[in-house]
């Protein structure tokens, strides 16, 4: 745990501290008692479960939950059947809050058999007014409800949840704020991710995320170099930066930084061995990372740069800001500074007015950027944003025929690509122990590909060399060199 305070040292004033994170500190101690107390009455240990329904950004939070659940003395375990269950939910597709309903549903008849159980929803979900009124209405059972600007005030708002009969709920429209400095439990001892900045100001016509997460806000580079190095201390050699446009980072702090600047201050800390970030928006991917990446001996050779669609005239009204002939002038200038890099992409099929030559545009750039692996979405309409109001949605049939043509094209390209390292033998970050095979280990190369080969538990966490025997399309069979 990335740990600065300790609640044993915290002393019950009659006021709660005004400054944070000291405030929330005190209501973990707070919680701390009522969680004892309930502990003595039950005659065992309280369990909690953090499910998180997002991306990477949304992880990470649930991270934090996690420390600060951790600390109020709550058991984590990873199955519902916990006594405090949070869901750190997701609303960039429908699918995503279908699937929260889904839970919720369930988690309900298990309430009604557990009254004592407490049960609490945050993220993205929960910044939109119409999902909370549906849950005033059909989901009372729930007992806290919170967003992602004020995901900091978990534990004081976890303090009233435990007191309180009625659903505890605290939504903020946005922030400036941030709260630096709260527990934290990673899923891994040896990789973290690492915020460097909320919020997006892109307003890609399709996406929700600036409504839900708010504005761009950067982290000082000496917090995100403070935290990093305390992480190092901790035993961390992997750090994947994260924000919804990391090329934009620090354009807005009163002394103005560049993302490229603040790569090199995390490659000078020791104890970091491979560094890599998470999401590149192609317009704002600058000559400077790109010579960075060139020059770096821990930043991983690896680039996901979502196309979203091929056809510039799909782009514009996507508001994505770059043609199809600018997204691969960059992918040809990374390919030239990183001979060995590995691209993987998002791509949307079924925009609005999608026609069939734009489709071809999109699998023309597949074709000519050789995706080592793409996400491909479905378009999701999500209310709220401009393209939910365009009336020139695809039929489902279209859509879903591009959708299978498209998922065929870059399995074929994806095979073809990641088996082009067999016969090296390469550094690979040991990350599982393989659940399907005993007596395997999978670690991880720097372009982000698997590899499966025989080791114990003892390599976890470390960087060892693997010769990459076979491919088999997605992953490696290989053998550890010593
Ligand atoms: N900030 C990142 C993406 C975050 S969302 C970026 O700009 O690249 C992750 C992916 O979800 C997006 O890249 C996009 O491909 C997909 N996505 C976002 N909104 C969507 C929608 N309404 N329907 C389908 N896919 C969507
Ligand atoms: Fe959404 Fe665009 Fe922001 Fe990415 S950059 S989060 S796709 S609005
Ligand atoms: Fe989903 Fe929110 Fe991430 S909408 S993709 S969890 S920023």
């Amino acid at each position: 745990m990335d740990k600065k305070f300790d609640l044993d040292k915290i002393e019950f004033c009659k006021e709660p501290p005004i400054q944070e994170p000291d405030r929330q500190y005190y209501y973990m101690k707070k919680c701390r008692e009522s969680v004892k107390a309930q502990e003595a009455a039950l005659g065992r240990p309280l369990t909690a479960c953090v499910q998180n329904f997002g991306c990477q950004m949304n992880a990470r939070d649930s991270e934090k939950l996690r420390g600060i659940l951790s600390e109020i003395g709550y058991q984590i375990i990873d199955t519902e059947e916990a006594d405090f269950v949070i869901y750190n939910t997701c609303t960039v597709r429908e699918n995503a809050n279908l699937k929260v309903y889904g839970h919720l549903g369930t988690l309900g008849h298990r309430k009604r058999k557990n009254p004592h159980m407490l049960i609490g929803l945050c993220g993205c979900m929960m910044q939109e007014p119409q999902v909370v009124e549906k849950l005033k209405t059909s989901y009372r059972f729930v007992d806290l409800i919170f967003g992602t600007h004020n995901l900091y005030k978990f534990a004081e708002l976890l303090c009233l949840a435990m007191d309180s009969d009625r659903t505890i709920i605290d939504i903020w429209k946005d922030t400036d704020k941030i709260v630096e400095d709260l527990p934290c439990q990673r899923k891994y001892a040896f990789k973290s991710g690492v915020n460097i900045m909320f919020g997006c100001n892109n307003f890609c016509s399709y996406c929700i995320v600036p409504y839900v997460r708010g504005r761009e806000r950067s982290r000082n580079p000496e917090d995100i170099v403070n935290e990093i190095e305390r992480l190092a201390k901790d035993g961390v050699v992997e750090v994947m930066l994260l924000g919804q446009n990391v090329n934009s980072y620090g354009k807005n702090l009163e002394t103005p930084i560049t993302f490229a600047e603040l790569l090199r201050r995390v490659e000078q800390i020791d104890g970091i061995e491979r560094i890599r970030f998470m999401t590149s928006h192609p317009k704002d991917l600058s000559d400077e990372l790109i010579e960075v990446m060139k020059d770096s001996k821990k930043i991983c050779p690896h680039m996901h740069l979502p196309l979203q669609s091929g056809s510039s005239r799909l782009l514009k009204i996507m508001n994505r800001k770059y043609t199809k002939e600018q997204y691969l002038t960059l992918v040809e200038k990374l390919r030239a500074a990183v001979p060995d890099i590995s691209l993987t992409t998002d791509i949307i099929v079924g925009f609005p007015g999608e026609t069939e030559e734009d489709f071809q545009e999109t699998l023309d750039v597949v074709r000519q950027a050789r995706y080592d692996s793409a996400f491909t979405f479905i378009y999701s309409k999500r209310t709220g944003t401009p393209a939910a109001a365009m009336e020139n949605q695809v039929p489902e049939d279209v859509v879903k025929d591009r959708f299978d043509r498209l998922l065929e094209l870059v399995q074929q390209i994806s095979k073809e690509m990641s088996s082009r390292l067999e016969g090296q033998t390469v550094p690979v970050l040991v990350e599982e122990v393989n659940t399907h095979d005993k007596g395997y280990m999978t670690g991880r190369l720097a372009n982000n590909l698997l590899v499966h080969f025989p080791g114990d538990e003892a390599l976890l966490g470390k960087i060892v060399k693997v010769h990459l025997a076979q491919g088999k399309g997605f992953y490696y069979m290989g053998e550890m060199v010593q």
